[in-house]
């Protein structure tokens, strides 16, 4: 099986259905945006609910062998139990285009935003959630069961639940709720188990994973043993904890990188305290570290399913940094192949500039840049560059006697 992985190695980049269409106003971030002037509104996005076909045809036109993207959740299904043959169409439209263009489909169900009706019952919290997300994954996989190669149910639970329930930034904006977090977090789970079950039962030979968010944890002082415990501790609270409990209910994980963190022990609360890196950063101030995706996927091979990298990214607006950075973390991926780990493909974060959350339309993370007021894009150089890197890539990979 392995050996024919150079032949097989899927590449291409990612978006998310309410960084990109626009006017995705039926749903918790639309209403978290509008809720305080002083945030930035994810409005017209790049209008890719209107322009995919030329976005698809640049990523075709750029190499890509794969491509990853979200349903919008409260488009398909706007009222509980309703299903909206428009959005059907539409996104059988964006699948077909994929297949026509001879891609392989990464379909993300849930990628962070929720239907109002949904939140208004409760959101990931409320006790019929996770059956609520197993008939929306059944509606999918009924009508799109021909068109996807692989089927995401959940992107980063470990981001939303930090971000949503601990630092509340973003929605439900709950700010420290331990006892919420892990109710959503069990909501979650059960949500993702569910609704693998539910697609292997439309689609026996259908590919379902789940994609956490990775930080490569590193000890601040190499030899002291408290912050490599407190390094080994924040490694397995982010990266392993909620995983450890989906990872029998996945036929791949999709495993999505941007940064490391150096933890140092601290004898009074809180314990643990995050040590600066002397590396280049990205715009948002994420140190680049590839080292760090090294240390995760050799962690992740111990799960013993194939992984594919479905996030891995930067923004960087001057696309000064991209191209090295894009050629660093992939001859990570190149190492860690030629180590013996099933790793698979690789999805550049992200094909166009979108809306990053609560950051607003500032950081640039696309290999194709959008001027947001005429939504014309321009390829940037490092999308060529990731082309001919991924060419040497694929060339490396064959040539090498891979186990
Ligand atoms: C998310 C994306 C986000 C990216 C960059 C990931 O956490 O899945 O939605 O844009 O990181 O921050």
């Amino acid at each position: 099986m392995k050996a024919e992985l150079s032949n097989t190695f899927l590449w291409g980049a990612a978006t998310s259905a309410h960084q990109v269409e626009g006017n995705n106003c039926n749903n918790d971030w639309w209403e978290w945006e509008q809720a305080d002037p002083k945030r930035t509104s994810s409005g017209q996005a790049a209008d890719h609910f209107n322009c995919f076909r030329e976005d698809l045809a640049l990523a075709k036109k750029l190499g890509h062998t794969a491509h990853r993207l979200s349903l919008e959740w409260s488009r398909l299904e706007p009222k509980q139990g309703v299903w909206d043959a428009n959005a059907v169409a539409h996104y059988r439209d964006v699948l077909s285009e994929l297949k026509r263009l001879d891609m392989k489909v990464f379909l993300t169900l849930n990628h962070f935003t929720i239907p109002l009706w949904f939140t208004k019952r409760g959101g990931w919290t409320w006790k019929d959630a996770p059956q609520a997300f197993e008939s929306y994954a059944r509606r999918a996989a009924e009508s799109f069961g021909d068109l996807v190669d692989f089927w995401i149910t959940i992107n980063e639970p470990n981001v939303y639940l930090s971000h949503g329930f601990w630092i509340g930034q973003w929605p439900p904006e709950q700010k420290k709720r331990l006892f919420s977090l892990l109710n959503a977090a069990n909501q979650l789970i059960r949500a993702h188990r569910m609704s693998y079950e539910m697609i292997h039962s439309i689609i026996p030979r259908a590919h379902v994973g789940i994609a956490p968010s990775l930080i490569g944890y590193f000890p601040a002082r190499t030899n002291n043993m408290g912050d490599n415990l407190a390094a080994r501790y924040s490694d397995w609270m982010w990266n392993h904890a909620l995983v450890n409990r989906v990872a029998s209910s996945c036929d791949f994980l999709g495993l999505q990188y941007y940064f490391s963190r150096k933890r140092q022990f601290t004898i009074s609360p809180p314990f643990i305290q995050d040590k600066p890196w002397n590396s280049p950063a990205t715009d948002m101030g994420w140190p680049i570290v590839p080292e760090g995706l090294m240390k995760e996927l050799r962690h992740f091979a111990s799960y013993n399913i194939p992984l594919y990298i479905t996030e891995n990214g930067l923004a960087d607006a001057t696309d000064s940094k991209r191209e090295q950075f894009i050629r660093d973390h992939l001859a990570v991926v190149t190492k860690a192949i030629q180590e013996g780990i099933d790793i698979r493909g690789y999805l550049y974060w992200s094909l166009l500039d979108n809306f990053e959350w609560a950051e607003g339309f500032g950081p640039r993370f696309g290999l194709i840049e959008v001027d947001y007021n005429t939504q014309q894009r321009t390829i940037r150089p490092s999308a060529y560059a990731y082309q001919r890197i991924m060419q040497e890539v694929v060339g490396r990979l064959s040539r090498s006697s891979v186990p």
